[in-house]
């Protein structure tokens, strides 16, 4: 594809599950807004300033419009990552509303983490959710009466998702819980799962979806009534007295500025709004030969009996290991041969490592700059290797 011109022929890039290549027209929205109108967001009235708050509402509507949420319900905000995000929410919810706190076993260190230490801190519960080979969560299982629910949409291993999300939605919210998404790995190629589903927290990272470093929260305005201010500074207050203020989010047009305190990264923002617009109007072929790659790794990996694929199903992250071979070796052979590829357990350590038992692995994750050549490649290195 063009928009990746830059990228040398012989050179196989299979990380896009850490950070996704960035398309030129994104590249060129962030140079814009360095060279044409680099300046502070929503304190500025100077004619660049006024042109930046536009590009950046502009993005806080285009996320809302790309996840199929309504404006009259939801708010975009912006923050470092998917891990700032999670802990962000987490640090604020007063725990007084809530019995427990629940994550399941196959997420990333990053809601892992981040749950296991507000159980320590508040002294509520944390509860393990299996997860099903398919990604699905067996809702009857769980007993969710009022608990913070914290799970990933797909999985940054073999990208199985969370099929059964609406339902999930559905019984959490019945019993008086909240359900918080780490969507990191569903953005870029699995974002229907998402679409619509009024959850109460989105978290994602734009540098998972072909934009900038940059992370992102979706959140429910009624999320508003258990969260206790913290981390306050400029940018989130109406007025300030000798030892008190007035929050700017109490009033919905700036509702975003609860989890924005401090000068945000206004060009990374605006640069994000290009790579939706850019991922939203990319041609049926392009996401076709995503599919078609996919497919045909997945095919290749799985036809050799010495492979051990974690995934049961296709997906353009795919983890594997080589019986006999250890897989950092690997990683470096394929780096000789300029294929870029993770080993590892990529932050789920808790699953791949002692539930599972495996051992390190190898991760390819594909994304929509991969060409045609770059599989033949990968097959052709893997064939000597196996
Ligand atoms: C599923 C999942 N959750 C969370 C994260 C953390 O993302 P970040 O490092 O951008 O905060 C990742 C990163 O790979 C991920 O794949």
């Amino acid at each position: 594809m063009n928009d990746f011109d830059y990228l040398s022929e012989d050179e196989v890039y299979l990380d896009a599950a850490c950070q996704s290549l960035r398309p030129r027209p994104v590249i060129e929205a962030l140079n814009k807004y360095y060279t044409e109108h680099n300046s502070c967001g929503e304190r500025v009235k100077y004619k660049w300033g006024i042109k930046t708050d536009e590009l950046v509402e502009e993005t806080r509507e285009k996320v809302l419009k790309f996840l199929k949420l309504s404006p009259r319900k939801y708010t975009t905000s912006f923050t470092l990552n998917t891990t700032y995000g999670l802990n962000l929410i987490l640090s604020q919810i007063d725990p007084k509303h809530f019995k427990k706190i629940m994550t399941s076993e196959i997420e990333h260190n990053s809601p892992f983490l981040a749950t296991l230490a507000f159980s320590e801190k508040t002294g509520l519960p944390r509860e393990l959710i299996k997860r099903n080979d398919d990604g699905s969560i067996t809702i009857s299982d769980y007993d969710f009466d009022r608990a913070i629910v914290v799970v990933n949409s797909a999985s940054n291993f073999d990208g199985r998702k969370l099929l059964n999300i609406k339902e999930l939605e559905k019984a959490v919210h019945k019993a008086g819980g909240i359900l918080i998404i780490d969507a990191a790995q569903a953005m870029a190629h699995s974002a229907d799962i998402l679409k619509g589903v009024e959850v109460d927290a989105i978290c994602f990272s734009a540098h998972k979806m072909y934009a900038p470093s940059l992370g992102g929260i979706v959140w429910r305005d009624d999320l508003d009534k258990v969260l206790k201010p913290l981390w306050l500074g400029g940018g989130m207050v109406d007025d300030v007295e000798a030892d008190s203020y007035k929050l700017s989010a109490e009033n919905k047009e700036h509702r975003y500025t609860r989890f924005e305190s401090g000068l945000q990264a206004w060009g990374e923002i605006i640069a994000l709004g290009a790579a939706i617009d850019w991922h939203e109007h990319l041609p049926k072929k392009d996401w076709q030969n995503l599919e078609n790659n996919t497919r045909e790794v997945f095919e290749f990996l799985n036809s050799s009996s010495k492979v051990h694929l974690i995934n049961q199903e296709p997906n353009p992250t795919m983890a594997f290991y080589i019986e006999g071979l250890d897989s950092h070796l690997l990683g470096e052979a394929l780096s000789r041969e300029k294929i870029m590829a993770r080993t590892g357990y990529f932050c789920a350590h808790y699953y791949l490592d002692h539930v599972l038992h495996l051992p390190p692995l190898v991760r390819f994750s594909l994304g929509l700059h991969n060409r045609p050549e770059d599989i033949e490649k990968i097959k052709k290195v893997m064939k000597n290797v196996i």
